[in-house]
């Protein structure tokens, strides 16, 4: 079983980049997915992705400390965390990866990734300076790493460039809340040995996951009263167009403030939607 560690926290992005996820790994067998959601309740958008899945799934609710409220903090940790201790009561067998809500896979990487023994690393594609970080393989073993952003780093990885098999994630296994130096951090932590390391995708030569990143959309305000339109049907399925788009997070929707809405047709403003014609 591959256990698919997924911090995600909401934002208009959520739940499309969720969704490509999850129509990912629905084409993986014996694969778990954690969902570690940012959130002092665990949200019903993502349980709803998770359950339409169909694949064994633990969501858990894991908000960051108020302390990380502000720029620059780490992100996805308290959630990482959280999941590292279900599992560590919970599992005994199985290969752990962290997998952010945001990166693309290659179906390839799981078939790579579910014979790990200890700790299985490979290249992650569109990293920093280089466009890629990876292990660097010479006689079947990694010799050093290719990283534009060295940072004193023992194990200078991305978040998505490894995977761990349970039989080695040691009660030892901790996560520090250091911008930068999750990754390596946690490594050290299972007191990781250069010469453990297992090189996957042919001696690191081939890129299977890549480290995307959505632009970042500005979650609008639409000024409209939904009251107004109660008792008229003819509205009804717009209505709950603007529910479905609030409720999914990509618009706040509020009756006196925010851009004002029109409906066209006929190249022209056909409703003005602040009093019904
Ligand atoms: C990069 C690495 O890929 C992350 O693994 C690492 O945690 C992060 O940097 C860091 O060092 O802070 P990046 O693409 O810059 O990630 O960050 P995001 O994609 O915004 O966040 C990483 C993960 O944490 C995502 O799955 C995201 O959904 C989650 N996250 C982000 C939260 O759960 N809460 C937040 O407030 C922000
Ligand atoms: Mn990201």
């Amino acid at each position: 079983m591959i256990y698919y560690v997924t911090p995600t926290y909401p934002r208009p992005e959520q739940v499309p980049e969720l969704t490509r996820l999850a129509h990912t790994l629905m084409h993986v067998p014996r694969i778990h997915w954690i969902i570690a959601d940012d959130q002092p309740l665990c949200s019903d958008v993502v349980l709803n992705i998770l359950r339409r899945t169909n694949l064994p799934f633990t969501h858990i609710s894991s908000p960051k400390p108020f302390l990380y409220k502000g720029t620059n903090f780490p992100r996805g940790v308290s959630n990482r965390r959280a999941a590292v201790a279900w599992l560590q009561e919970n599992v005994s067998d199985g290969i752990l990866y962290f997998g952010d809500d945001d990166n693309t896979v290659d179906l390839e990487l799981f078939d790579e990734i579910r014979n790990t023994k200890k700790v299985s690393m490979f290249p992650v594609g569109l990293i920093g300076g280089y466009g890629v970080s990876s292990p660097v393989v010479k006689n079947g073993k990694v010799a050093g790493f290719f990283d534009s952003w060295p940072g004193s780093r023992t194990f200078p990885v991305d978040m998505a460039g490894f995977a761990v098999n349970m039989k080695f994630l040691k009660p030892s296994a901790s996560m520090p809340y250091i911008a930068g130096h999750e990754e390596d951090k946690f490594l050290v932590s299972l007191d990781l040995k250069m010469e453990d390391i297992e090189p996957l995708a042919d001696n690191c030569t081939k890129i299977l996951v890549w480290h995307t990143k959505t632009a970042k959309y500005k979650k609008p305000t639409v000024k409209i009263n939904l009251k107004q339109f109660d008792g008229e049907p003819k509205f009804q399925n717009f209505v709950n167009l603007l529910k479905e788009t609030s409720r999914l997070g990509m618009a706040s929707i509020e009756s006196n403030n925010g851009t004002k809405p029109y409906i066209i047709r006929d190249r022209k403003s056909y409703e003005t939607l602040t009093g019904l014609q």
